[in-house]
Order: structure tokens, then C-alpha cells, then sequence
């Protein structure tokens, strides 16, 4: 009979049992007659305890050259011990080695971060990072789960588009053939408000680009937004939405990855307190307490980064900053009719200085006033002659927003950085691996 293989993270169900583990070796030490190894196989970390007597002398001798990162299948007994990590170890019987590993790059010292993000391909290896993208996995799928079970159609988006969406500083050319330039797509909107209008309620969800010419700790030029978008909904209906969104991705990740928040040390008390209703704020009031808090922030612009971190500091739970100027934000926004100087927008603000996590609001539903804000905005308007179609038949009320995956991983995880929540970031100057 053959023993079966097991994955470590459920070896608690086969205590007793023969079993064996297809991995890599982590790390190793020996006291003389034991071998102390430490095997991951993707979902976990096990000890493994190698006897002289168990495996035989040659194996015993063989085991004291693997060296980091060997592949190997270990057979053994599963062992419960209060004092193994997880609860368990292997007591092995034998092993085989599959890859041998010959100085492998990245030692168990301090390493400097250019120098693990050009090894990128062997860092996700990192328990730390094998944690972080399991966060990440949850999340996506947890945001998956959210609007499947809202009556939300998936409708998937270009991402080869004719035209901005989010602001012609940030656009990524492409020669698409001979003698037209495509844009990778800045976001999935324009084409989600003709999805809503075809279907009711849709979201896309896939990787959009932005060229930010700036370095810093929030900009990825790739990363990935979930956006929902609703036929007959107004500014209200899209802040209850992301509200129920973020409380539902932070209960889940919390339910399904505690064990990688311990790992990360998150302190996880700041994001029970996550609740719903979130706090309201106008651009106004957020200016106003802005001023307050010392901040040389001049009213009238937008929200930097710094300031959207002292505000997200002064709560436990998201902030919702709403009615920004109208200047500040992009030409599809619809205008508060009782202020026409404010958009009827929402950002969502991270509590604890994560800022940002998702931009969204009402969009434009009249003919005349889009032509305009298009002229404004020193738009083509021929690329945009289909999405003013959806305002020539049959206009509604609708809107909706973006979600950052990277933005709100970074903040469920506790990150200092973005560039740990995606398996290969894009920055400024980082396209490789
Ligand atoms: O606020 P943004 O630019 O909004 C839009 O793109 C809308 N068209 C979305 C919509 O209404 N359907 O981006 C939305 C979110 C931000 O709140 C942030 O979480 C994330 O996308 N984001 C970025 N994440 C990483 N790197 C960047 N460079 C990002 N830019 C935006
Ligand atoms: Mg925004």
C-alpha cells in the first residue's frame, strides 16, 4: 500500500498516521543524532524529526548536506506535540531528494528590499510573503463572493481602450497595429456604466495600469480594482455598498486567515472594530479638520497622501470623505445639485493612516452637461461618442466605485508598503522580475 501524500496545513487530520510530504527544505539543525527539518510545501511549515535510527545511517548522513530549498519527499509518522509549531511534527523514515538547491540567495539574514524584490520569483517563498499573498487570495475571493451573492453580474471590461478614463497623465500607450494607439485601461468604469445599463448591477474586477510617474508606498503602474456599478442608484446607495463590501472582506479574512494575521502580527483588534455605519465626512469638514490638526493644506485641492493620513488616524473604522470639488475630480462625476461646485463622490479612507482604499460616486447621467465636461476636460469626444449613447437612451441615476486589492491588503495585513500585497509588483522603476 502506498502512503498517501498530505498537504501540511491539514496534517492534524492524520496524527498517528504514515504519511509523506512533497516540499522544500526551509532550514535545518542538527544536535549529532537528530536532524531538525524544516519542510514547506506551499501550505505550510513542518518539523521534521530525523533520527539516526529511523532513517537509516546514509540517509541520516545525506540529511546533514541538504541544503536550503532542496526539494525532497519525506515519508514519516505524524506526531502531535504541544511544542511544534501547528501542533505537529514528522517523524521521518526516509526521504528522497527530488531539485537539489545549491546556494540559494536569500539566507535567513536581513536582506535589503532591492535586493529581495529582484529575486521576487524566490521571495514569494518567505513565509511572511506566502502569508501575505494567502491574505490577498482571501480577499479577492471574499470580494467575489460579496457581489455574487448581491445579484451582481461579472461583466469583464477592455483592457485595451481608445480613450481615458481616469485623466490623460497616467495613460500607457500601445501601438495597437499599424497606425492606432490603445491605452491600457485606467479603470473599468466607462464600459461598466453601459454593462449596468444592459444588466441592472455588474462588476469587473482584473488589473488596471497607471502611469505614476511618482515613488511612493501606494502607487503600483499595475494593480488590481474590483468596481461595482448600479443602474438607479445615487450617492447614498454606492456609500452603503462599499461599506457593506469592506466590513464583509475584513469579517472573512478575519474568520479564514487568522493564522497568517498572527504570523504578520497584525493587531487585529483595529479591524474588528470595522462596522458598519462608516464615518461621514464632506471635503469641507475633512479640510476644516485638516487646518485643525496643523496641516498646510490649502482647500480647494485635492487629498494627498499625508492628509488623507491624518484623517483615516482619527478613526477606528473607514472614512467616507464626500463632496469634494468638482475641479479636483474626474469629467464623468455628477455634480451635487444643491452645490454645483461638489461632486456627489465618495472616497473611502483606510483607518490608521492606510488612506485611500476606494474612489467612486455618482456618475453624470445628462446629455448636454457630459458633452460640456468633455470639452472641459479637452476630451476627445469621438472616442466617448458610445458612452454618451448611454445618456441619448434611456438615462438613469447610476454609479458605483473602485476598490484597490493592493490597497486593502496592505491595510488588512498591516503592510508598510504596497509592493509586498501582488506576487510581481509594477513600479516605477521595477519591471523585473
Ligand atoms: O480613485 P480611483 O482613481 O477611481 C477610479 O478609477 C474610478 N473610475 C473607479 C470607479 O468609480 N469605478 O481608483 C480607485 C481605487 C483607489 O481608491 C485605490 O484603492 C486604487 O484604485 N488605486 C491604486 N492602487 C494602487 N496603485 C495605484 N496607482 C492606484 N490608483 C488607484
Ligand atoms: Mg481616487
Amino acid at each position: 500500500m502506498s502512503i498517501p501524500t498530505i498537504s501540511i496545513h491539514r496534517i492534524g487530520e492524520h496524527a498517528g498516521q504514515d504519511v509523506q510530504i512533497k516540499g522544500w527544505l526551509h532550514n535545518r539543525r542538527s544536535s549529532g543524532k537528530i536532524h531538525f527539518l524544516v519542510v514547506r510545501d506551499g501550505t505550510g511549515f513542518l518539523q521534521v524529526v530525523m533520527g539516526k535510527n529511523d532513517v537509516g545511517e546514509e540517509a541520516f548522513k545525506a540529511a546533514d548536506h541538504l541544503s536550503q530549498e532542496t526539494s525532497l519527499v519525506v515519508r514519516g509518522n505524524v506526531r502531535a506535540d504541544a511544542r511544534a509549531k501547528g501542533g505537529y511534527e514528522l517523524v521521518a523514515s526516509g526521504f528522497d531528494v527530488v531539485g537539489q538547491s545549491h546556494d540559494y540567495p536569500i539566507t535567513p539574514k536581513e536582506h535589503g528590499v532591492d535586493y529581495l524584490m529582484d529575486r521576487r520569483h524566490l521571495w514569494i517563498r518567505a513565509e511572511r510573503q506566502t502569508a501575505i499573498l494567502k491574505v490577498r487570495h482571501e480577499v479577492v475571493n471574499a470580494v467575489r463572493d460579496f457581489f455574487n451573492s448581491e445579484g451582481f453580474i461579472l461583466a469583464d471590461t477592455p483592457i485595451f481602450t481608445p480613450a481615458a478614463c481616469e485623466g490623460t497623465t497616467t495613460l500607457f500607450p500601445v501601438q495597437y497595429f499599424d497606425d492606432t494607439t490603445a491605452y491600457l485601461t485606467q479603470s473599468g468604469q466607462l464600459y461598466n456604466e453601459a454593462n449596468a445599463m444592459a444588466l441592472g448591477k455588474v462588476y469587473c474586477f482584473g488589473p488596471t495600469f497607471r502611469a505614476e510617474k511618482s515613488k511612493t508606498r501606494r502607487h503600483l503602474t499595475e494593480f488590481w480594482m474590483v468596481e461595482p456599478e448600479m443602474a438607479y442608484a445615487d450617492l447614498n446607495d454606492v456609500i452603503n455598498l462599499a461599506e457593506r463590501l469592506v466590513t464583509s472582506v475584513v469579517a472573512r479574512v478575519l474568520d479564514k486567515r487568522a493564522a497568517e494575521l498572527k504570523f504578520l502580527e497584525r493587531d487585529t483588534t483595529k479591524l474588528e472594530a470595522v462596522k458598519t455605519p462608516f464615518p461621514r465626512m464632506t471635503y469641507d469638514d475633512a479640510a476644516r479638520l485638516l487646518v485643525e490638526k496643523g496641516m498646510p493644506f490649502q482647500h480647494g485641492t485635492d487629498l494627498g497622501g499625508t492628509d488623507e493620513t491624518v484623517l483615516s488616524q482619527q478613526f477606528d473604522a473607514p472614512l467616507c470623505v464626500t463632496h469634494y470639488p468638482a475641479a479636483v475630480k474626474a469629467f464623468y462625476m455628477k455634480s451635487d445639485p444643491q452645490q454645483p461646485d461638489k461632486a456627489l463622490c465618495v472616497d473611502v479612507l483606510a483607518p490608521e493612516g492606510y488612506g485611500e482604499i476606494i474612489g467612486g460616486g455618482q456618475r453624470l447621467d445628462d446629455l448636454d452637461i457630459l458633452i460640456q465636461r468633455i470639452k472641459d476636460h479637452e476630451l476627445p469626444q469621438e472616442a466617448f461618442e458610445w458612452y454618451l449613447d448611454l445618456r441619448r437612451y434611456g438615462t438613469v441615476p447610476h454609479g458605483g466605485f473602485g476598490m484597490g486589492i493592493e490597497r486593502v491588503v496592505t491595510w488588512i495585513c498591516g503592510l508598510e508598503h504596497l509592493r509586498e500585497t501582488i506576487p510581481y509588483p509594477r513600479m516605477l522603476y521595477r519591471i523585473y522580475p
